[in-house]
């Protein structure tokens, strides 16, 4: 076993080309399975509110959730980097989000925090990455803000919200975001925020451009009754679920997964 990824190597993946395959994860033998298959990065995210305690949203999820599944993948893993998500509402203000992070860090094992929001966050990233705590934004759909946006759909479809995304990109780019997920945003949007932006970015329905992807590791299973349209079921034709990740992993490298019919316009 190697050294672990290690939070300042992200951006060299972005400068020799090469994608970044991440999955999320919510316990110790997927962690073993995943690293072993080659993802680089692991993310516990609050959609464990939905695919494992099967609530309709990530807005029930608890900071105490968080920490206990983060725990598990960290324990079981040597290699890859763990990502843990601030849970809805942990992150309100900086002594909120400093005490948050704090025990996904510590409690949790997690060497990044995942936090959703632009321009409103910039105050909080900043606390955050000066107390040593490095921070992976998220823009576009913002599944913790799904009361005020109604539904699931892409963002930034209209020039003025797509040049908005562009902006805070650059915003928490400045204030210290060292990854950024962009989720549900049309590929050519998430293509010039990519270009913009020294940092990785990570997409997810953001088409083929972004620095590397992320899936719902039960999306990449099969396991979604209707999944959206940038989800790919690698499970089908493969006899085990590490063959089935390890597939994922070299169609993100080689740039087979996504494709345009992935994406959104
Ligand atoms: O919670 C999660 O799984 C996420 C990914 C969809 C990016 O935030």
């Amino acid at each position: 076993m190697g050294e672990r990824l290690a939070v300042p190597d992200l951006r060299q993946f972005k400068r020799r080309g090469e994608k970044i395959a991440c999955l999320t994860c919510y316990d110790a033998s997927f962690a073993r399975v995943l690293e072993a298959a080659g993802v680089e990065i692991l993310l516990v995210g609050d959609s464990l509110g939905v695919v494992i305690q099967g609530h309709a949203t990530t807005v029930p999820v608890r900071l105490a959730d968080m920490v206990y599944h983060t725990r598990w993948v960290s324990r079981a893993t040597e290699k890859a980097l763990v990502i843990a998500d601030l849970p809805f509402a942990t992150y309100t203000d900086r002594r909120r989000a400093l005490i948050s992070a704090a025990r996904l860090v510590q409690a949790g094992g997690a060497q990044m925090i995942k936090l959703e929001g632009g321009r409103g966050r910039v105050e909080v990233v900043q606390a955050l990455v000066a107390e040593g705590i490095p921070v992976c934004g998220h823009l576009g759909l913002l599944p913790q803000s799904i009361y005020r946006l109604g539904r699931y759909r892409v963002q930034g479809r209209q020039p003025q919200e797509a040049q908005k995304l562009l902006e805070d990109a650059c915003l928490l780019e400045q204030a210290g975001v060292e990854l950024l997920v962009l989720e549900c945003v049309p590929a050519d949007l998430a293509a010039a925020i990519t270009a913009e932006v020294a940092v990785p970015t990570i997409g997810i329905g953001a088409g083929p451009a972004c620095d590397g992807q992320v899936l719902v590791l039960y999306d990449l299973l099969g396991l979604t009754p209707k999944p959206a349209r940038f989800v790919q079921d690698f499970l089908i034709g493969k006899n085990s679920i590490q063959a089935a990740v390890a597939e994922y992993v070299a169609a993100v490298k080689e740039g087979r997964f996504p494709t345009e019919q992935h994406a959104y316009f």
